[in-house]
């Protein structure tokens, strides 16, 4: 099997100058894929990274994939301590299939409404 290009490497220095940006003054420069609210403040960057890196094309690098639109395919996330749910959001904004397994109904609610909301919300590049 071959391997998935976030276990070939990731773009930690790219990213950082990313979410630099991203998180400062997000009220102002808040790019699509700023997916937390109150839950999981974590940035959105590297959650698309991550899931680019997980189900994106392992042949070309994360970051020469990370202004790219990703249809749907046939990868699904999972993610087995879902929590409130942000990798779920990150999943809705790369069109990607996702099953969360959480142990807390509260988290779960919470994780059903946030990602019915990212599901709904545009794709890079602006659709
Ligand atoms: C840090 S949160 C996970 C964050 C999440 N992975 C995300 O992407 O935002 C960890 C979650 O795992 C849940 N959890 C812990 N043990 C569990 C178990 N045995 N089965 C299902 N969920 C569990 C906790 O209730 C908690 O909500």
């Amino acid at each position: 099997m071959s391997k998935k290009a976030i276990e070939i490497s990731f773009p930690v220095a790219e990213l950082d100058r990313v979410a630099e940006i991203e998180s400062y003054r997000k009220e102002i420069y808040r790019p699509i894929y700023h997916n937390h609210k109150w839950w999981a403040q974590r940035l959105g960057s590297v959650f698309r990274a991550i899931v680019i890196g997980s189900t994106g094309d392992e042949h070309i690098s994360i970051f020469d994939q990370f202004y790219c639109k990703h249809g749907t395919n046939d990868k699904i996330v999972l993610d087995p301590f879902m929590g409130s749910g942000t990798t779920g959001c990150a999943c809705a904004l790369e069109g990607r299939e996702f099953i969360g397994i959480e142990k807390e109904a509260e988290y779960v609610e919470i994780a059903e409404k946030r990602i019915a909301y990212w599901s709904q919300q545009p794709k890079l590049p602006v659709e």
